[in-house]
Formats: structure tokens, C-alpha cells, sequence
């Protein structure tokens, strides 16, 4: 699994933006705050290898309907191998809107992001969020993370301001050390 991630950055690192797969504690951390048990439709934007994935399967309560988009082509098929019976949307996160339109899935409660925000410019950055901001449910939740440090670089501040003017709260979680590197995870409600 780690293999397969390492082998994706190598040949797309613009897109993959990482070395390592999260941690499972990373995992429990961002799925934790999404309260499945209540959710009738989620969304998981960049699944990878399926860190995050297999913690929202077990989460999800039955007949919840869970969509993941995933642009790297490698990857969306693997994902879709390795959790057989979920969606997998092959495309990218820019064209969310369209995409839960085409599929359609009711407005997602809770949308669980793995993307590499830090290496995206500031346009890139404020096109996904614009369609997850209009693409949540009244009352949903977008979940992100960011590595601790980087959070405090030119971009991962860009990032937290354009978190700020798009959502009316914006919540950190404490830092979770069990990971590389260390993380938290960012709580937005409209
Ligand atoms: C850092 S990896 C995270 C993978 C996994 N969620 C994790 O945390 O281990 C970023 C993932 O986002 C995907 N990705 C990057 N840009 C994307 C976009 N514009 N739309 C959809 N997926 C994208 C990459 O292909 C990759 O799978």
C-alpha cells in the first residue's frame, strides 16, 4: 500500500503531494469528527491508497450513500479494487458540483478531504473549496488536514485564510503526532 503511494509521487508528485499515506491515527482523527452515524450521504475527495476510506466503510450507517473522487487514474482504480461496492468517481475536485450531479448523490453531509492543499496555487485552492462550500448540505461538515509546521508557511497560511472568508467556522483539532509528519485536522461549517 505504502509502495503503491510512494511509487504514485514519484510519477505525479504535483498531484499526490505526499510521500507517505496517512497514519490510521490521522484516520480516526478527521473520520471521528464527521459524525457518520447520522449522515445519509458522504463524500471523500483524494482517497489515495484508502486511508481515510476503510475508516468511513466501517463508519457509514447502512444505506448511506459514499462517493469518493479520486483524479490520479492508478489510484481511483486500485481504490475501487480494494473497496468493492463503493463509488469511485475518476476526476478532479475542481469539477465536484457536476460530478455529485451526474452520480446523483444527495448533497453530502459531511465531505472528508485528503488533498494535497499546500502544493496547490492559491486559484486551485479556492476553486475546490468553492464547490465543497456549495456542495454540502445544510448543516455539513468539511473535514481537511494539514501538516503541523507547514500550516505556518506562506501557503498553508493562504490556505486557513481562504478557510476563514469561505466558511463561518473553522476549527483545529490538537496536533496528532502519530503520523508523518504530525497533523490536525480542520473542522469548516458554513
Ligand atoms: C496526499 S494524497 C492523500 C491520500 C490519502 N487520503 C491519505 O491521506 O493518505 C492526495 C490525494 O489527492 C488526490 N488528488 C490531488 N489533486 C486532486 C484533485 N484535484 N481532485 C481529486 N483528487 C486529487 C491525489 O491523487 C492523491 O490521491
Amino acid at each position: 500500500m505504502s509502495l503503491r503511494f510512494l511509487q504514485a509521487f514519484v510519477s505525479s508528485p504535483a498531484t499526490v503531494g505526499a510521500v507517505w499515506p496517512s497514519s490510521p491515527a490521522l484516520a480516526r482523527a478527521i473520520v471521528g469528527e464527521a459524525n457518520l452515524g447520522s449522515a445519509e450521504s458522504v463524500v471523500e475527495l483524494g482517497p489515495g491508497t484508502g486511508s481515510f476510506t476503510r475508516h468511513i466503510v466501517g463508519g457509514l450507517r447502512p444505506g448511506a450513500k459514499f462517493a469518493a473522487l479520486e483524479k490520479n487514474e492508478g489510484f481511483a482504480e486500485a481504490i475501487s479494487r480494494d473497496f468493492p461496492g463503493i463509488r469511485v468517481i475518476p476526476g478532479c475536485a475542481t469539477r465536484l458540483g457536476e460530478h455529485l450531479q451526474s452520480e446523483k448523490m444527495p448533497a453530502p453531509n459531511a465531505i472528508i478531504s485528503g488533498l494535497p492543499w499546500a502544493i496547490f496555487d492559491a486559484e486551485l485552492q479556492t476553486a475546490i473549496l468553492s464547490q465543497i462550500q456549495n456542495s454540502l448540505a445544510d448543516g455539513g461538515v468539511f473535514l481537511t488536514f494539514a501538516y503541523y509546521g507547514p500550516h505556518r508557511s506562506a501557503a498553508g497560511r493562504r490556505f486557513r485564510a481562504n478557510l476563514d472568508s469561505l466558511f463561518g467556522e473553522v476549527r483545529r483539532s490538537r496536533v496528532v503526532l502519530w503520523n508523518f509528519p504530525p497533523a490536525f485536522v480542520y473542522s469548516c461549517r458554513r
